[in-house]
């Protein structure tokens, strides 16, 4: 990953920080999974974690596990509350500030924040009982590079389990380079994750098509940020406010037109040396 890529998205997740946490109505800036249309996008995000952490099964009780993209560290605080340690790696120093700040007010000293690209890790290999991710590797150009750091920091048998923003095969070309201009990401399809993972040495376990959640999480985010427009607009200006309304309405747009998808995943690293 070029130094101009990682730049782009250290500057795209350090401004405007308070906003951004406003409009994603709180601690996660994840999709959520809802039972109805009249959940608020923090209720139905944090039930992500617990489906996501549903599906592990081997995890021991105070298990060693890596957050890539922490962002404000809502998942990472979920996972110390069930007893295991983690160590939450981002390169925005703004959410690295606010994971921080929110860790530090909830008394949680079992997070370690590392400031640093999730596609050159600086941990040594065989580490982590569990691999954890949501939403934050859509914007790394290599993919590749991050399967594989997963796969080499994990302990045999250990566990990958990934939500990711992607692209549906349906999306035409231009739209798909235009919606990645427009944020610092490269979406990829469900299945070209699937495959690079295994392609690397994972095995896949789970693999869920979420993408019918994306319209109403949108339009939960611009709810939210209609709501809060008052103290954006104070804190940020008007202008900043319209073209997050802009944003937002573009997202909805794309899920309409069906362009976008939502992926969850369990990969497991082989337990036998060589399987890979
Ligand atoms: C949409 S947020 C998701 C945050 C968190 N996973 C959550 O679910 O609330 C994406 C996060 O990934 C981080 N990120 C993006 N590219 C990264 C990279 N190459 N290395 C490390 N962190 C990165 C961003 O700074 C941001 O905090």
């Amino acid at each position: 990953m070029s130094q101009q890529a990682i730049d782009a998205v250290k500057s795209y997740y350090n401004t405007k920080v308070e906003s951004f946490f406003d409009v994603w109505g709180g601690e996660h800036i994840h999709y959520g999974i809802y039972h109805d249309d009249q959940e608020s996008l923090s209720e139905a995000s944090q039930r992500t974690v617990e489906n996501m952490y549903a599906l592990l099964t081997d995890v021991p009780a105070n298990a060693n596990v890596l957050d890539l993209g922490s962002g404000f560290g809502g998942a990472s605080r979920f996972l110390t509350g069930k007893g295991h340690r983690v160590t939450c790696v981002d390169v925005s120093s703004e959410n690295n500030r606010i994971n921080r700040q929110l860790s530090a007010e909830q008394g949680i000293d079992a997070i370690t924040i590392l400031e640093e690209p999730f596609e050159s890790l600086s941990l040594p290999d065989k580490t982590f009982d569990v691999v954890w991710s949501q939403e934050a590797i859509c914007h790394s150009a290599a993919l590749e590079k991050v399967f594989s750091e997963a796969l080499r920091v994990l302990k045999a048998g250990g566990e990958f389990v990934l939500g990711n923003t992607c692209c549906s095969e349906s999306i035409p070309a231009d739209v798909l380079e235009k919606l990645n201009q427009r944020n610092p990401m490269t979406l990829q399809t469900i299945d070209f994750h699937s495959k690079l993972a295994m392609s690397l040495g994972f095995e896949e376990s789970v693999c869920m098509d979420m993408s019918d959640q994306l319209s109403l999480h949108y339009s939960k985010m611009l709810q939210e940020a209609r709501a809060k427009e008052a103290v954006m607009v104070a804190r940020d200006g008007q202008a900043y406010f319209d073209r997050v309304v802009r944003g937002l309405a573009y997202w909805m747009h794309m899920c309409d037109e069906g362009y976008l998808a939502w992926g969850i995943w369990k990969f497991v690293k082989p337990s036998i040396e060589g399987a890979q």
